[in-house]
């Protein structure tokens, strides 16, 4: 990889990265990033990298908007701070704008991150059962799925459903219980996609009755695993999940942290099943990665469940530093505002689209493609051995493929660290403002490293 290569004098590195052996770049200077503006990186000996992942999968609006820092410069001369206890007009008109955009009564709760955003969610739903609950409930479990991620918080971890990111910190927090998602491509041979989507669905009735609906809080699911290997449901899946929900009075809670402000081509993931849950989670897109920022926003059955008089004990003591913050509430409103303007949803859902079309035609045959998939502009190629026996494709050749993706000065990603040996899933997923002529770049850079494997 020519970019990296040249970039590599000795250099003292004190940054501990996430997810990296560093002991592979000892002796090394790994590769630095100056600048980036839309979809490219430029690193600081000039190359530039089109960043087939939104950094991760968060830069919606693309980088370097000039407006986004014009309004963060003004909102940190007039206010750079407020605690959460109070309010002030941006973080008011985020929660109106929150509203407004889903179309039902609802009140956010920020906080700085995706992690936090979720544990809210189980705090929220744990306490709206403790105060609400028929006597003899007990509702504090948490169900979320084997494969899906939900951050790396100790609830958020425990909710997490991916064994390589658990191991060397577990036990964690007790209360969380996992069940198998839907996974077409890895289906029961007989079943139909409709009739593996009633069974996954069926199986988390199971769980909910075997563990006894009365200590159940909340299910927690994206509407499409994303990070956990971009697998998209079965059409009945969600629908059924939620009648499931609420024939056990159990929450459902949505993480759309990922899928939140366009990136399934849609504003919000939920909306591809018309099916909606009581608590959802927001982070990434929310403000398009300039500023660390979550929200929990949860619609008013549950809200008021914590209504009570001031002395009862009733409300929700929770409150993080930054929550809200005003910076943060202005720049996410202009990035929202920006996927609005620019219609940033219809373009992932065209250039997405367009992708997998390209990509099914060049590598559909592939012996190496398992399956292409996702929707909007999340795409995940599961790479395989080879198609009949679909074990997962080996890890050399999988950093092969990224290598030559790199080479070719595009930046891709896979799922890494989540299940032992299945970590073979590729996935591009670039700022929602790719343009046709970039997209068919990415598509040519994994067509022609693919070819190199076959
Ligand atoms: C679906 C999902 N939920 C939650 C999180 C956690 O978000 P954060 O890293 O901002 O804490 C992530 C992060 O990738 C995610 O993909």
């Amino acid at each position: 990889m020519d970019n990296a290569q040249s970039m590599t004098a000795d250099y003292p590195d004190q940054l501990w990265r996430p997810l990296t052996q560093h002991a592979a770049l000892r002796g090394t200077t790994p590769p630095q990033m100056q600048s980036a503006k839309g979809c490219t990186l430029t690193m600081n000996n000039g190359a530039q990298l089109l960043d087939g992942l939104a950094g991760l999968w968060c830069v919606n609006i693309g980088y370097g908007r000039r407006e986004i820092a014009e309004i963060a410069a003004r909102q940190m001369e007039q206010l750079n701070y407020l605690a959460p206890v109070m309010a002030c007009e941006p973080t008011l008109a985020l929660a109106e704008k929150m509203q407004t955009m889903l179309g039902f009564k609802c009140h956010s709760y920020f906080s700085s991150s995706g992690s936090e955003a979720n544990e809210a969610a189980f705090k929220i739903a744990r306490q709206y059962h403790l105060q609400n609950g028929k006597p003899g409930d007990n509702r504090y479990k948490i169900i979320s799925r084997y494969r899906a991620y939900h951050g790396n918080t100790a609830g958020a971890m425990a909710a997490t459903g991916q064994a390589e990111r658990k191991t060397g910190s577990e036990p964690g927090p007790a209360g969380f219980v996992h069940v198998m998602p839907p996974y077409p491509f890895r289906a029961h041979p007989k079943l139909s996609t409709l009739e593996h989507g009633a069974e996954c669905a069926r199986l988390l009735e199971e769980a909910i009755i075997h563990e006894g609906a009365n200590t159940v809080a909340a299910v927690i699911m994206e509407p499409m695993m994303s990070g956990g290997g971009v697998i998209v449901p079965p059409d009945n899946y969600l629908p059924l999940v939620r009648q499931i929900c609420d024939r056990y009075g159990v929450l459902l809670i949505f993480d759309e942290v990922v899928s939140g402000f366009g990136r399934l081509g849609t504003m919000f993931g939920y909306e591809h099943w018309a099916t909606e849950a009581d608590i959802y989670t927001f982070a990434k897109g929310l403000s398009s990665g300039y500023f660390p920022m979550g929200a929990t926003v949860v619609k008013d059955h549950v809200f008021t469940g914590f209504d009570g008089a001031p002395d009862s004990m009733r409300h929700l003591r929770q409150i993080n530093t930054f929550g809200g913050h005003p910076v943060g509430a202005a720049i996410a409103l202009e990035a929202i505002a920006i996927v609005e303007r620019e219609g940033l949803a219809g373009n992932a859902r065209e250039q997405g689209d367009h992708v997998r079309d390209v990509l099914g035609r060049e590598l559909g045959q592939h012996p190496h493609v398992g399956e292409i998939r996702g929707l909007g502009m999340l795409t995940g190629i599961e790479l395989v051995e080879d198609r009949e026996s679909k074990v997962p494709l080996g890890e050399a050749k999988i950093m092969q493929i990224l290598a030559s993706c790199m080479g070719d000065g595009v930046i891709l990603g896979r799922n890494t660290n989540t299940v032992p040996g299945r970590c073979n899933i590729l996935l591009i997923a670039p700022p929602l403002v790719v343009t046709r002529d970039e997209i068919d770049r990415i598509a040519a850079a994994v067509t022609k490293a693919l070819k190199s494997v076959a």
